[in-house]
């Protein structure tokens, strides 16, 4: 099948866009409000897209708190959700206003950055510190804007020294969860090499 994604008359009952591109990682957005709430939420329109500086970026469909916050203070962290926690991160993506902490209604463990005053989860076995680099709209063809891209350039970066084997990080071993289309999810638990051609 092809069509036209301006038009997007795809014919099928559900939009199989986020179910082709896919596994998208899990950035589990922590940010604190202007009046210091903790705040938390899953967001899979999420990558790294450059190692040497780092910088990952994340997508709000819609003005959410994250990005109200992020705009406010200038920094977020991004926490890594793994199966185990994957009930917990979906608590942490309920509609709840601001005033809320999101870490206390997860049930989940607010710990310290060191380079930003956000906190990270601690049960989470990896966690970025960033600090805003850009927001960008992203329009749609009436030049409205619903969309927005936030990217961040990674200060600080806590492993769980668990998942250190040999000097390598055990991804697979962390059971890092994914958001395929759909309410669908995969968990990555096997890993396999392949070196480039040169
Ligand atoms: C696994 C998962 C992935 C999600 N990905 C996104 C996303 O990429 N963009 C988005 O706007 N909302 C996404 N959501 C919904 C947000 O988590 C939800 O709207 C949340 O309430 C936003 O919280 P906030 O207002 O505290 O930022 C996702 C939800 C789940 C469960």
């Amino acid at each position: 099948m092809f069509y036209d994604a301006i038009e997007n008359r795809h014919g099928l009952p559900n939009d199989p866009f986020k179910a082709i591109v896919a596994p998208r990682p899990i950035g589990w957005v922590s940010s604190v409000s202007k009046a210091g709430i903790a705040n938390l939420a899953p967001y899979s329109f999420f990558n790294a897209i450059a190692e040497g500086p780092h910088y990952v970026v994340f997508g709000s469909g819609g003005l959410k708190d994250s990005l109200t916050n992020i705009e406010a203070t200038g920094e977020f962290a991004i926490n890594i959700a793994t199966y185990d926690l994957r009930e917990k991160m979906n608590l942490s993506s309920a509609r709840v206003s601001a005033d809320v902490d999101e870490f206390a209604l997860a049930g989940l463990t607010p710990a310290p950055c060191r380079l930003i005053k956000t906190p990270r989860v601690e049960e989470s076995p990896a966690a970025l510190e960033c600090r805003l680099y850009r927001i960008v709209p992203l329009p749609d063809d009436r030049g409205e804007v619903q969309d927005w891209a936030i990217i961040g350039r990674v200060m600080g970066i806590h492993i769980d020294d668990r998942f250190v084997r040999d000097g390598r990080v055990n991804t697979a071993a962390m059971k890092l969860i994914a958001r395929l289309g759909y309410s669908e999810y995969a968990t990555v638990e096997t890993a396999w090499r392949m070196r480039r051609p040169d």
